[in-house]
């Protein structure tokens, strides 16, 4: 049943063309494909042909015009060889699909009256019968016969529904869309003189909110031909947003299809964060053009080979647009929160995987998030010079190919020389490694001594050292810095590094902009800590110390009670008042840790972690700097306010979430009067959301939320925000019983998964919540995914991954979780996908 990453195979056939023609009806949509192979002289000649399809009415087969009378089965059709000629041949199949009723949102389906499709990574073959892996490369000719007004594919159109796409590509870069929408337009002119048409297509009423994903897109074109030297590659390049969407968005060629969350941006319906995260799938989209449709996977093992690249390249790109120092942190917390969470559980995997059940479950934060940081090491190994050296042999040798991470690794070796041999590690081995450092000074010479610790992990008990870049620059007492920035390499489980000529004891900042994705372990005093934070010129790492400082008082304080220390509040208290700081830098620094956070930290040191205990400790905390700041506050909060017309932008958006963290720290002095006074003079949603959550947060906003819901109640994406604030700021031992009675309301339509999501996702990230001594929100998490599971098996199990925890918690809540996994496991007819989660999560 698992597939494995050894047991690959070219296909027997090369594809050189395939013909489409879709007759677009809601319950029986009819496709003709007509496919022209030829053997694959790479492949072993005399092979029988297997094509996959699943759910597939077939009506007619034939080959070179002759009528084949094989029966498919449950997962695809075998023609044997014996009936496939020596040379070129053209096979036709005609088969009869259910857009309407296809509740997977995978393949072909509609979502609010339109045709779409989501093929990546094995939705084709819900569509015809088709080698359905991305080895597999053709040019595609498509043409649709339906009333909709607008009918678009992949590539340049001919004709009204009539699409060619010149460059080769593997089926999951297919698409379709048909419906009744209308476009917002621009043009874009590549560098070398090509005139490219932009449309975003939305529903009618939409056309107003399509701005910022526009002006994001045209950046992200001028922004890759300027630092990548990739230019587009068409003559008109769209995006659809639809409302009924399984992940943030995809890359289909020429046609890249959004969930209208990550597209639709208006100052009254969006957040700063919508509008960051707008910016950012849109490159993120637009850059795989280049890193994943011109160059693709040679099989799904590789996944990471075009979305850690991917994601590699859309945070540089963020980082160019707002703020490297701010991007770098928000990435790193995320970062701790999803992949280091999931690398320290039992569905660790490595970055590039060796088997797997169900691809559809590797879409993972390791994958993506890792994968990206593995390349931001390689180059910090390589250097900037090296980086692009490769950069550029990788896509003049690939370009047009399915590659794998070894032909990734060889355009680094051959472009600088180096062997990457040990580095490969990072590819092949999950966990998280542990650094402990230790230092000495003696004579003027100091020394550095770090120790790498590979924990074991699924599958995989022993591990070699890997090469860790370790930025690391030296401070003097004055705060001066006396090193700057160096990456040592650590490449054996324990090395020293000297400095020498220093006068005196330096203080260390090491893993500066968090060279490795790895766990840091180090002694280090409060007074270190406030220092760094005061003195450090690298600012990843002097917002580091703060957030060590206040994990360090957090732990102590859950494990042994007590005051807030004085020291950490005057810290913050710096750094939250210093106006030559960046506001959104000093807003991440007064954000504690979230609960989870401590979670893991806890776990991590060796506690078992309270989730209740963990809850009161960090409100006594937040309460504690209240306090302490309080006679400054008001003035902080007056000072940020953001007037005028709304302006997306990272500076301002800084200003607005500092002064929300202000606003929630009022909130526990005056009881959420201030926030009031907010929410009413709101002149964006970023506001009126925050103020809305700080009201809640203090029990105050029961009144706010039902005139909230009145005056949003017919924006979609407004309201998903509302049933998910309801959820995520519900006192623990109550948010079961919200959420049931949410899955209640009308406006619950659980079939949409971003509605699903802003409710049952909701559930899990309310830490104290979900973990709740009871039982109940375990209970109910595992209801509705047993729900769900029939309908849109994707979702459900992209969802369970909030029971990954378990093995964290003490031996009740373990066994409360695994009795829900078990009872999961139970049910009958569960989908391949849930299945592999929670066998995984089970160990079995
Ligand atoms: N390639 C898409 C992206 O990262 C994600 C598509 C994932 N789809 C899925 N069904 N797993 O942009
Ligand atoms: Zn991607």
């Amino acid at each position: 049943q698992a597939i494995l990453l050894a047991d690959y195979q070219p296909f027997p056939f090369l594809l050189d063309h395939v013909a489409l023609h879709f007759k677009l009806h809601p319950t029986q949509t009819r496709v003709t494909a007509r496919l022209s192979f030829a053997p694959n002289p790479a492949a072993k000649p005399g092979q029988d042909m297997r094509l996959d399809g699943e759910n597939l009415i077939l009506h007619a087969l034939s080959l070179d015009g002759r009528t084949l009378a094989h029966t498919p089965d449950a997962t695809g059709l075998t023609i044997p060889a014996a009936d496939l000629p020596d040379g070129p041949f053209v096979l036709e199949t005609e088969v009869e699909i259910s857009p309407e009723t296809n509740t997977s949102l995978d393949g072909l389906y509609m979502s609010g009256g339109m045709y779409c499709t989501q093929c990546e990574a094995q939705g084709f073959r819900k569509i015809t019968y088709y080698p359905d892996r991305p080895d597999v490369m053709a040019r595609f000719d498509v043409t649709m016969d339906t009333d909709m007004p607008v009918q678009l594919s992949n590539g340049n159109p001919t004709g009204l529904g009539a699409w060619h796409d010149p460059w080769p590509k593997p089926a999951y870069l297919f698409a379709l869309v048909a419906g009744d929408l209308v476009a917002h337009s621009d043009t874009f002119t590549t560098m070398s003189g090509r005139k490219v048409a932009l449309n975003i297509y939305v529903r009618p009423g939409d056309e107003g909110k399509c701005a910022y994903a526009m002006d994001s897109l045209i950046r992200s074109m001028k922004w890759d031909e300027e630092v990548y030297g990739r230019e587009y590659d068409l003559d008109i390049f769209n995006i659809v947003a639809v409302d009924d969407f399984n992940m943030g968005a995809m890359e289909n060629k020429g046609l890249n299809i959004f969930n209208s969350k990550l597209v639709l941006a208006t100052p009254e319906t969006a957040t700063d964060d919508d509008y960051a995260r707008i910016e950012a799938v849109i490159a993120h989209e637009y850059f795989h053009n280049w890193t994943g449709n011109r160059i693709t996977c040679r099989d799904w093992f590789q996944l990471c080979l075009k979305e850690g690249l991917t994601v590699y390249r859309d945070q540089k790109f963020s980082g160019d647009m707002r703020s490297h120092a701010v991007k770098r942190i928000e990435d790193v917390l995320a970062l701790r929160a999803r992949q280091f969470r999931e690398d320290g559980g039992p569905l660790a995997h490595a970055v590039r995987p060796d088997s797997y059940v169900e691809i559809n479950n590797f879409y993972t934060a390791t994958i993506y998030e890792k994968g990206a940081e593995v390349i931001g090491m390689l180059r910090a190994l390589v250097g900037d010079e090296g980086y692009a050296k490769a950069l550029n042999l990788y896509f003049d040798r690939h370009d047009g190919q399915a590659a794998t991470i070894e032909d990734w690794l060889k355009v680094f070796e051959d472009a600088t020389g180096r062997d990457l041999t040990q580095f490969k590690h990072w590819y092949t081995q999950a966990g998280t490694p542990h650094l402990t450092v230790t230092d000495d000074f003696k004579d003027g010479l100091y020394t550095l001594t770090i120790e790498q610790k590979n924990p074991a992990a699924p599958g995989q008990a022993s591990k070699d050292p890997k090469v860790i870049p370790v930025a690391v620059g030296l401070l003097n007492s004055d705060g001066a810095e006396v090193v700057p920035t160096t990456v040592l390499e650590l490449t054996q489980e324990r090395q020293s590094f000297a400095f020498e000529g220093l006068a005196s004891r330096p203080v260390p900042s090491i893993l500066r902009g968090f060279s490795a994705p790895v766990i840091l372990e180090r002694e280090s005093s409060a007074e270190e800590r406030a220092f760094l934070l005061a003195h450090d010129t690298d600012p990843f790492n002097k917002w580091e110390a703060g957030r060590a400082l206040a994990k360090d008082v957090l732990m102590r304080k859950v494990i042994a009670g007590g005051d807030t220390p004085a020291d950490w509040l005057t810290a913050v208290e710096t750094v939250t008042f210093d106006e030559t700081l960046d506001p959104a830098f000093r807003a991440l620094t007064l954000r504690l840790p979230g609960e989870d956070d401590i979670a893991q930290s806890l776990h991590a040191a060796g506690h078992v972690p309270d989730p209740a205990a963990i809850h009161s400790a960090r409100r006594a905390m937040q309460g504690g700097l209240a306090g302490h700041l309080a006679k400054r506050l008001p003035a902080l909060i007056d000072g940020l306010q953001t007037p005028g017309p709304f302006d997306p932008g990272a500076v301002a958006a800084g200003r607005r979430a500092l002064r929300l963290a202000a606003l929630a720290l009022m909130a526990r002095l005056d009881g959420g009067a201030s926030a009031q006074v907010a929410m009413q003079n709101a002149n964006s949603m970023t506001e009126e959301l925050g103020a809305l959550a700080i009201l809640l947060d203090v029990g105050q906003g029961d009144d706010a939320a039902a005139a909230f819901r009145l005056k949003w109640q017919g924006d979609r994406l407004v309201m998903d925000k509302w049933f998910g604030l309801q959820v995520v700021s519900a006192a623990p031992d109550r948010v079961a019983q919200i959420t049931d009675a949410l899955t209640k309301d009308p406006d619950f339509d659980w079939k949409n998964p971003n509605r699903f999501r802003a409710v049952i996702a909701s559930l899990a990230s309310n830490h104290a919540g979900f973990h709740h001594a009871s039982g109940d929100s375990y209970r109910l998490l595992a209801d509705w995914l047993i729900k769900l599971d029939p309908v849109n098996p994707q979702t459900a199990a992209r969802m369970s991954t909030a029971f990954e925890t378990w093995p964290r918690y003490d031996a009740d809540r373990q066994a409360l979780i695994r009795a829900e996994l078990a009872r999961i496991a139970a049910t009958p007819n569960l989908s391949r996908n849930l299945t592999e989660m929670v066998g995984r999560m089970l160990g079995t």
